[in-house]
């Protein structure tokens, strides 16, 4: 028998041999990689997209007024990386975005407008510029601008890891507005730095905002610091309740690069999703220059070197999303600076 006839008879069985198709043979070295590509989504084409899907969309035809960033290299054409989900949403005066709550956990930066609120669990939080909310999986959810003016934010959910696992499910509230169960900032009592001890053990994350107001005075001390070689001053927002990651599959991240800065070069095994909250500079990716100024929302693909300049006088501040803390709980997350 010839080897291209037992390779045929296998496939009528639905069988393949090792040595056959496209199968990466481990006969030699293999680095990680990705088909998402560095990407750069400019802020004045965010922002035009939604100002006509304002006047073309209401939230009867669609739950949300959401604009995806789709990353070009990815064959689906639906995600920003291959764990990791960004839209820009709008809700404007007087829309509610109704109640409702999937296995997707979600979080959400605010990026324009003040005052609207969405509500978690019962709980009420209202949305500034540079608050970034918690929507842990099988939360319930709404949303309601009860301002003059629009709202605009990230919405960042692991969707595309979700859907990998055929475990995206999603259930609708019987109202469309969920009550108001607790006093506002419940969850800063509750998980605040003296809180009660947990007896039993928690295995949900909780509904958590951090504001802006703490967040920026934080970063503002701690530019006065060496900070870290590869990111300026960079945060992690933590867990409220573990202490560990934001949340389980993904972290969200705040770095300010300082007036000049320049990092060193460095690549990991995650994904990185970043957006230009203030002032601007550039990232390079391997050969690609990223120039982003502020609204800006650029990705960084696993095992790619890249480093970060602040060309100009002002501070810059960029907030991101990374799938390192899905990658390190699986044993699948390395990082190495780059030899000088
Ligand atoms: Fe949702
Ligand atoms: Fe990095």
């Amino acid at each position: 028998m010839k080897l291209e006839e037992l390779d045929r008879l296998l496939a009528e069985k639905n069988l393949a041999g090792f040595w056959t198709g496209n199968v990466t043979g481990f006969d030699q070295n293999i680095e990680p990689s990705s088909p998402a590509v560095p990407y750069l989504w400019k802020w004045a084409d965010i922002y035009d997209g939604l100002m006509k899907a304002r006047e073309l969309v209401n939230l009867a035809m669609s739950e949300r007024r959401t604009l995806r960033l789709v990353n070009p290299g990815l064959p689906e054409k639906l995600f920003a990386t291959p764990t990791i989900h960004i839209s820009v949403q709008l809700v404007r005066p007087g829309e509610l975005a109704r109640a409702h709550r999937h296995s997707m956990t979600a979080i959400r930066f605010v990026v324009k407008g003040s005052g609207a609120f969405t509500t978690v669990e019962g709980e009420r939080f209202t949305m500034r510029p540079g608050d970034l909310i918690l929507t842990p999986n099988w939360s319930w959810h709404d949303h309601y601008n009860n301002t003059e003016e629009d709202i605009i934010w990230l919405d960042g959910h692991d969707g595309p890891l979700v859907k990998a696992l055929d475990v995206i499910a999603v259930e609708m509230f019987n109202q469309r507005q969920q009550p108001i169960e607790t006093i506002p900032d419940f969850s800063l009592y509750q998980y605040g730095m003296a809180r009660p001890y947990e007896t039993k053990p928690n295995f949900f994350d909780p509904p958590f905002k951090y504001s802006w107001e703490q967040t920026y005075g934080s970063l503002r001390a701690l530019a006065m610091t060496e900070g870290d070689p590869y990111d300026g001053v960079l945060l992690r927002y933590i867990n409220p309740r573990t202490g560990g990651p934001t949340l389980r599959t993904f972290g969200c991240e705040i770095q300010m690069l300082r007036p000049n800065e320049r990092t060193k070069s460095h690549r990991h095994t995650s994904h990185t999703i970043y957006h230009a909250f203030a002032g601007s500079g550039c990232t390079t990716v391997g050969d690609h220059d990223l120039n982003w100024s502020q609204g800006d929302c650029f990705t960084v693909p696993s095992w790619q070197w890249h480093r970060h300049d602040n060309l100009t006088e002002d501070e810059a501040i960029l907030f991101s999303i990374t799938d390192r803390p899905l990658k390190q709980s699986l044993g699948f997350y390395r990082e190495e600076g780059r030899p000088d």
